[in-house]
């Protein structure tokens, strides 16, 4: 693919290096156009060197070529990053003042713009009307992620990783060419959220089992491996997610491109996920949380004595954290939509879905996601077989094959009932 890749001018510039190492390690052609501020933050010999084209902001270098004309027109993709408040502001009135926003204005392909700046440049409602102008106009935005910004401050507006641009854009194209197969005329009125349902949103995602400690050896720990819940980041971040991953011990790595938490028991797990969920649109809980933790932990390994009695560990009750999730969110009425996942057995008092709808009701979340275990089934396992029950009463959705293909459907479902309950403002 022949991408090319603005670069503008904020101090997040030498992220975009990673990025576009991204993209050719990837096979794609990449032309890089910084705006002269980019080029006091990275100079263009870094572009030069990293992309192996030669590297421009002017559009009176190779005049004979026209530059911006030719660049616009073979673009299979223009990814902006970072996208400044001064850059979408220009792309958003079609102001063409200098090679990248001439060549945003001569574009026929798509457009993703990955915006970085302060928090209060980006909800100031100059930059927030400049957004909605360019999404209106079916130009990605993606949200910023939130976290440490340049000076002290902290809060939405740093350029999302760069795994996270560079997994948004093969979406992006993904689905546009999955749109397009044989009828391109239908290219030109997707909009943004039909190519990423989810971006914009921030969801997140607790994957793995929790490991509840004895002494500094021992633990009490869950068979979950956490690839249902690396599945569902990854489904996530295809959809233009921003993905917060709280994981607990998994035996997979976590994707790139999410905002990644590491913990070990329910406590830190807990304690995670609420932090997490302030902000997000989404919460997950995939991760198998341990219900009990030993009462005490013994700070030296516990000793076996031929003298002394067989020890007995006693166990303490942690925190429902679905539950906490839903109370949180009701109380500070925000609109997020929770999903909890149930990992259920039948029995002679009731079958699966039985005890699943009242898990449902119980944990007062959205959406549940019920597993039938037993049997060697699903832990561990490369395939998974789930029904997704909603509390709003809709009919149950079967969904079955690779983890991968159950994330998508969760995925899916989880993009259709928030555009449903909470719409885009
Ligand atoms: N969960 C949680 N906190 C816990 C236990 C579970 O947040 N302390 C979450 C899980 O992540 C999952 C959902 O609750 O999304 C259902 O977990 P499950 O263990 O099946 O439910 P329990 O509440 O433990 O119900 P029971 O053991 O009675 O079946």
């Amino acid at each position: 693919m022949r991408i090319v890749l603005g670069v503008g001018g904020g101090i997040a510039a030498y992220k975009v290096a990673s990025l576009l190492r991204l993209f050719t390690e990837a096979g794609h052609n990449v032309t890089v156009i910084p705006t002269e501020a980019a080029s006091r933050f990275v100079g263009v010999a870094t572009w030069e060197a990293l992309s192996g084209n030669p590297v421009s902001n002017s559009v009176f270098d190779d005049v004979p070529s026209v530059n911006h004309v030719r660049l616009g027109h073979e673009a299979d993709l223009i990814v902006v990053a970072p996208a400044t408040a001064d850059l979408l502001a220009r792309a958003a009135h079609g102001i063409a003042n200098d090679l990248l926003t001439n060549t945003l204005l001569m574009a026929s392909g798509p457009v993703l713009m990955a915006p970085a700046m302060h928090t209060e440049m980006w909800q100031h409602a100059a930059t927030q009307a400049n957004v909605e102008t360019l999404r209106s106009r079916g130009v990605t935005v993606l949200e910023p992620a939130s976290g440490r910004l340049t000076g002290s401050d902290s809060g939405p507006g740093r350029l999302p990783e760069p795994e996270a641009i560079f997994n948004a854009a093969m979406a992006l194209t993904q689905s546009l060419a999955e749109a397009s197969e044989g009828q391109p005329e239908s290219l030109a009125g997707l909009s943004t959220t039909e190519v990423l349902p989810l971006a914009g949103r921030i969801v997140t995602i607790s994957a793995g089992g929790t490991r509840e400690p004895l002494d500094p050896v021992r633990f009490l720990g869950n068979r979950s491996s956490g690839k249902q819940g690396v599945a569902l980041a990854v489904a996530a971040l295809n959809a233009g997610a921003t993905v917060r991953l709280i994981a607990a011990h998994m035996d997979v790595p976590a994707p790139p491109g999410v905002e990644l938490v590491e913990v070990e028991t329910a406590l830190q797990l807990g304690e995670a996920v609420l932090r997490a969920a302030a902000g997000s649109d989404v919460v997950i809980m995939s991760a198998a949380v341990a219900d009990f933790r030993p009462s005490a932990v013994s700070e030296t390994k516990i000793k076996k004595r031929d003298d002394t009695d067989d020890p007995v560990i006693t166990l303490v009750r942690n925190p429902d954290i679905l539950k906490e999730v839903v109370e949180f969110r009701n109380t500070s009425s925000r609109s997020q939509l929770i999903v909890g996942f149930a990992a259920e057995t039948g029995d002679a008092d009731g079958d699966v879905l039985d005890y699943a709808t009242a898990k449902l009701q119980r944990k007062g979340c959205d959406l549940l996601v019920v597993n039938h275990v037993g049997e060697g089934k699903v832990f561990g396992r490369e395939h998974n077989s789930v029904v997704i029950l909603s509390r709003a009463g809709s009919e149950p959705q079967s969904a079955s094959g690779s983890k991968a293909d159950v994330a998508s459907a969760v995925i899916d479902r989880i993009s259709t009932e928030l555009s449903r309950v909470y719409p885009r403002a």
